[in-house]
């Protein structure tokens, strides 16, 4: 899907690669809308964004707020009239360990990562289904979200469970004849972000925010289903996805250190 003179919403755009992201877009025209906790990040990248010629409005807020998500939906809607890309990026994903870690950390895992995705998602389906041009709901995943990995384990649950959940919304606007509506889920590998920076996650071929955002520019134009990127990492995974448990079992701790 082109990205030139778009309406186009990220959320989690304060920092990392939805920071990225946003500048990426800044070039074409575009009028950008971005969300995030830290409003003073926020403002910054909205100078940006509008120094290189773009559009900008910010809202502050938390992604587990489902009045958060409906405002900024419905405010984009009364300002532009439409929504035609939505990246859904917010996202944590600590070091944890299922042996020790509490029912508070692991579930607020699930609700930054999978609740705040469908707390935009409800209001973007119901808007993109009035409108009639090509639009996209694109998910920021994780190639994460295939199976079990050691000190993830409250992120690949929630990763996995994006993953279906927009598997099915796929197949449902098949199945009722809905055809302007992509919904695309993005798989990056490692990614050189403040956020993972020293988290002691083994980070094997790692790219920078740059590359990511380019991977995902492409990913709209291609409007691939599943955006998965870099190549290497891509393809570990899906060796990964087809080697018997006990063999991925032994590669995946190869690679975990000792103590965590
Ligand atoms: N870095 C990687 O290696 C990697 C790999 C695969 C996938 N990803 C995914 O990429 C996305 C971005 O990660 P990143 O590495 O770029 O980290 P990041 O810089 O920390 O970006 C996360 C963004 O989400 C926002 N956010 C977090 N919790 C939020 C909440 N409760 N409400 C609203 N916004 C919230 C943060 O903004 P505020 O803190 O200002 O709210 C920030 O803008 C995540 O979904 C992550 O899972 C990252």
């Amino acid at each position: 899907m082109n990205y030139k003179n778009k309406v186009i919403l990220i959320t989690g755009a304060s920092s990392g690669i939805g920071r990225a992201t946003a500048l990426a877009l800044a070039k074409f025209q575009n009028k950008i809308i971005l969300t995030a906790r830290r409003e003073s990040l926020l403002e910054q990248v909205s100078q940006e964004i509008i120094k290189q010629g773009s559009e900008c409005i910010t809202y502050v807020g938390d992604g587990r707020d489902e009045a958060h998500a409906e405002f900024v939906v419905q405010e984009i809607v009364k300002k532009f009239g439409k929504i035609d890309i939505a990246l859904l990026n917010i996202g944590i994903g600590p070091p944890s360990n299922t042996l020790t870690a509490s029912a508070k950390t692991i579930l607020d895992c699930m609700n930054i990562n999978y609740g705040s995705l469908i707390n935009f998602y409800v209001p973007l389906i119901r808007q993109m289904k009035k409108q009639k041009d090509t639009c996209m709901i694109s998910h920021m995943n994780s190639l994460a979200t295939y199976f079990g990995i050691p000190m993830q384990g409250d992120y690949t649950a929630s990763k996995g469970a994006a993953r279906l959940f927009l598997e099915t919304a796929r197949m449902e606007l098949e199945h009722f004849g809905i055809k302007h509506i992509r919904i695309q889920t993005l798989h990056p590998g490692f990614v050189d972000t403040e956020a993972v920076k020293n988290d002691g996650i083994p980070a094997p071929n790692q790219i920078s925010e740059e590359e990511a955002a380019s991977f995902i520019l492409k990913g709209f134009r291609k409007e691939w289903k599943e955006n998965r990127f870099p190549f290497g990492t891509s393809f570990a995974t899906r060796i990964g996805r087809i080697v018997p448990l006990w063999l991925r079992t032994k590669i995946l701790l190869a690679e975990t250190p000792k103590n965590f």
